[in-house]
Order: structure tokens, then C-alpha cells, then sequence
């Protein structure tokens, strides 16, 4: 492929242009200050490209999303949350004495270092967990000395990966006040999870198959999504090559607001609020539509899915099959599938591509697995963290520079101070 061609007052420029493995093609602006003095310029990146990756390629045009090459369908149906993970972070699904070492790894670091574990005692029991979550996690570079030693980054992997479990679950157990349960390395990941959760406190639970099923497929769905905003943050923060703890909580606090991970938190508080208010959901997609009530159709739209998103294709099934097997029948599902319904053949949600997005459906799951509302963020983060680390260590590995975007100032120009 030839160079792009600008023409800027009158003048000709040229752009060096590149394709990626799936066809995809960009114009490099590397040059363009430096030729022309211009920049470009592009609130929300939505068409900007920050780095060359080769962990996950969305089409959100034909609604595809592959990690490593592999379909999202084929990993959430038929792969575990921590092969999942391995091939995200290494590249390659793990053979089975990979899978074994690298789940023996993440067991082996679960534990919280107790100065962490005495600290999640002391927050207000009301406090929201994905506070809890990212200050801990930037805790943990003040407890562990080799926090940003090279030789300790494939340990710090396995940290972060058992770590942010825990954390999550000595959290809920403190706000129940229960003591912590050690984690059982003979279980599964998603099954620990649980079990940290809800076991009585001499470590008894059983373990549904079924919830550990759906959690495990949860958590795949949410593996990885590329250059959105909390990655995008991880990878901001970790160019100014801060530790990986600090990115990674970083990436938690961007997760947390309601246009990105907090979503799935801020769709059940809408069914709920529908439901509470008699069930009139077509009140609810009138305020969607009317830009003066403030009101947005949670759990819809996405910045790059314009079609469907296939994570949501997925999660709708399976809630229906979880729903049915958990034997649990709810009315916020009727409610989201109405809206689903009518907002498909809405001009004003068609002609915006607005469709469900993971979020839509995933916190119905949740809410039939006996999860807090205020922990569905914190299963997202925990689901995440491959990716961000991934990216996290493909940007280092590259030595990416420092993330430094410029501006166009609109402000006062320059006056005489008064003296
Ligand atoms: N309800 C009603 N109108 C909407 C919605 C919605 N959920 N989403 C977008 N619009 C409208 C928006 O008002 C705008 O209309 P107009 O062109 O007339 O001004 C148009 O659609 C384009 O929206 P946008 O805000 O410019 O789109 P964006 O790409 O900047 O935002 C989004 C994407 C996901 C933040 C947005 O769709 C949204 O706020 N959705 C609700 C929150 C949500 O579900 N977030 C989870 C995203 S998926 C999980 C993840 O983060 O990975």
C-alpha cells in the first residue's frame, strides 16, 4: 500500500501508510508536526490508533472478536478461565503441563501478604468494592520489594492473577463480617472464587457446577477487548514505566465508571428501578431517546461494535441456560429482553447502531449466581486482568515511549500580570 496524501494550504504531504494481519489499515502521523506543523486531532481516539498489538483483533463491523486467532465462541465454550488467560498473556493455549504450572503458580501466590489482608479490615464495610480493589492493588507494591524488579515479572503475573481474587473475596467476607478462607489449590479458579465468597468459615461449601460453569464463562468473555479505555489507561500508565501494580490499579479505577465496566452494576440498578416503577419499560426507551432527561439505555451501544457484540450473543444464551439450570426464574430478564426487543426495531436505536453489549446481560447472571450488585464491576476486573497484563507486558517488551498526547489550546492568550 502507497502513502496517504495530505494537502494542507495548498501544500502536499505525504503519510507513510501500513496494514495489519487482518487487513486493517492505518496512516502513520509520526511525521506530521514535524512536516507541517499541524496535529491531529481526535477527542476520544476514536480514530486513533495508539500501538501495534498482537493480542486480540475485533471486526465491529461483522461483530468479531478473536484473541490470539481464536474465535471468542470457541474459548468461552469449550476452554478454562486460566488457559484462556495463559494464551492471552503468552500468546499460545497452554499444553496441559503448562495449564498445570501455571494454575499451581496462581494458587501458590493467592495468599495476601498479611500487612494487605490486615488493611482490608479497616474499610468501612459500606465501601464500594472497587475502591477496596484498586487501592489494594497498589498496595501491593509497598509490601513486595521486588515490585518492579524484571527478574520477579513473571511472579508479579501470578501475584496479580491469585491476588485480585482474594482481595475481592477477603473484601465481601469482611463486609459479612466472616473471617477469610483459604483458598484450595485442588479447585478450579472460578471455583475458588466461590468458595472464598460463600463458604462457612470452617471452609465448607459446596461448590455449584453449575455457577462455577457460568463464572468460568463470565470471566472469558471479559478476557481481554483491546485498546479500550481501562487498557488504554494501563498502557498509559505503564509507559511513564510505572510498576505493574500501580497500572494495573489504574486500570481498575478507569474500569469502574459507568460508561465502561460499571455498566453491568448500573444495568441491574436500571431493570431494578423499571421494575420497582411497575414494569413500564417502554417509559424507560422513551428517556433513552430524549436527550434532556440525562437517562442512557445502560448495557447498549459501543464505541467499536456496530452490529452486535458477540460477547452479549453469548451472555444472552447463557442466561437463559443458567437462569433455567439455577432453577431461578426473574422478572428484570423479561424486562431486559423487552427492551432488547423493542429497541432493535427503535429507528432511534437502529439508526445509531445501538445493540446490547456484555453488559446487558452479564449482571442478570451474576444476580442469579447470589452476587452482590456492588461486586459485578470487581468480577469484570478480575476477568480483565490477562488482558491488562498482557498489554501491559507486550508494551514493555517493545519499549513503548512515554504516552504523552498534545492539545489544542482554547484559553486566554498571553496577558500582563497586574503588578
Ligand atoms: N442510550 C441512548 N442513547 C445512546 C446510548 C445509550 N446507551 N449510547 C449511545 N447513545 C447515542 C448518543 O446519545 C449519541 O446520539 P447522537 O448521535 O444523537 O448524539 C449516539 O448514540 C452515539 O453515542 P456516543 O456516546 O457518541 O458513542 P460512544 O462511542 O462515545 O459511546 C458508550 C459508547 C458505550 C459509552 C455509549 O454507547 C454508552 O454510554 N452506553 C451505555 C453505557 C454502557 O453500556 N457501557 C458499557 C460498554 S461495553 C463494556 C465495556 O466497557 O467494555
Amino acid at each position: 500500500m502507497g502513502d496517504a496524501k495530505l494537502t494542507l494550504n495548498g501544500q502536499d504531504f505525504q503519510l507513510p501508510t501500513f496494514e495489519g494481519s487482518e487487513g486493517e489499515v492505518a496512516i502513520d502521523v509520526g511525521s506530521l508536526r514535524g512536516q507541517t506543523k499541524a496535529i491531529t486531532f481526535d477527542p476520544g481516539y476514536g480514530n486513533t490508533g495508539s500501538c501495534k498489538s498482537a493480542i486480540t483483533f475485533i471486526n465491529g463491523e461483522k461483530g468479531i472478536l478473536q484473541h490470539r486467532g481464536y474465535a471468542i465462541d470457541d474459548l468461552a465454550h469449550h476452554a478454562s478461565f486460566p488457559a484462556v488467560s495463559y494464551l492471552v498473556i503468552h500468546g499460545e493455549l497452554p499444553t496441559e503441563a503448562q495449564l498445570k504450572e501455571f494454575e499451581g503458580g496462581i494458587a501458590e501466590h493467592s495468599k495476601l501478604p498479611q500487612a494487605i489482608s490486615d488493611l482490608i479490615t479497616t474499610f468501612p464495610k459500606d465501601a464500594h468494592p472497587m475502591s477496596v480493589l484498586s487501592s489494594m492493588t497498589a498496595a501491593l507494591a509497598s509490601v513486595y520489594s521486588n515490585y518492579d524488579d524484571d527478574t520477579a515479572e513473571e511472579t508479579n503475573v501470578l501475584r496479580m492473577l491469585g491476588h485480585v481474587r482474594k482481595i475481592a473475596t477477603e473484601f465481601y467476607r469482611h463486609t459479612q463480617d466472616r473471617t477469610p478462607v483459604t483458598l484450595d489449590p485442588k479447585i478450579s479458579y472460578c471455583g475458588n472464587f466461590l468458595n472464598g465468597m460463600f463458604a462457612e468459615a470452617d471452609g465448607s461449601y459446596t461448590i455449584s457446577e453449575k455457577r462455577e460453569r457460568a463464572l468460568n464463562m463470565l470471566m472469558i468473555v471479559h478476557a481481554d477487548h483491546e485498546q479500550n479505555c481501562s487498557t488504554s489507561t494501563v498502557r498509559m500508565v505503564g509507559s511513564s514505566q510505572a510498576c505493574m501494580f500501580a497500572s494495573m490499579s489504574a486500570g481498575i479505577s478507569a474500569l469502574w465508571g459507568p460508561l465502561h465496566g460499571g455498566a453491568n452494576q448500573a444495568v441491574l440498578e436500571m431493570l431494578e428501578a423499571i421494575n420497582d416503577d411497575g414494569g413500564d419499560y417502554k417509559k424507560y426507551m422513551e428517556m433513552a431517546k430524549d436527550k434532556d432527561s440525562g437517562f442512557r439505555l445502560m448495557g447498549f451501544g459501543h464505541r467499536v461494535y456496530k452490529n452486535f457484540d458477540p460477547r452479549a450473543t453469548i451472555l444472552k444464551e447463557a442466561c437463559d441456560d443458567v437462569l433455567a439450570e439455577l432453577g431461578v426464574t426473574d422478572p428484570l430478564l423479561d424486562i431486559a429482553k423487552n427492551l432488547e426487543k423493542i429497541a432493535l426495531e427503535d429507528d432511534y436505536f437502529v439508526k445509531r447502531n445501538l445493540y446490547p453489549n456484555v453488559d446487558f446481560y452479564s449482571g442478570i447472571i451474576y444476580r442469579a449466581m447470589g452476587i452482590p450488585v456492588n461486586m459485578f464491576t470487581v468480577l469484570f476486573a478480575i476477568g480483565r486482568m490477562p488482558g491488562w497484563l498482557a498489554h501491559w507486558l507486550e508494551m514493555r517488551e517493545e519499549g513503548s515511549k512515554i504516552h504523552r498526547p498534545r492539545q489544542i489550546y482554547t484559553g486566554q492568550t498571553h496577558r500582563e500580570f497586574p503588578k
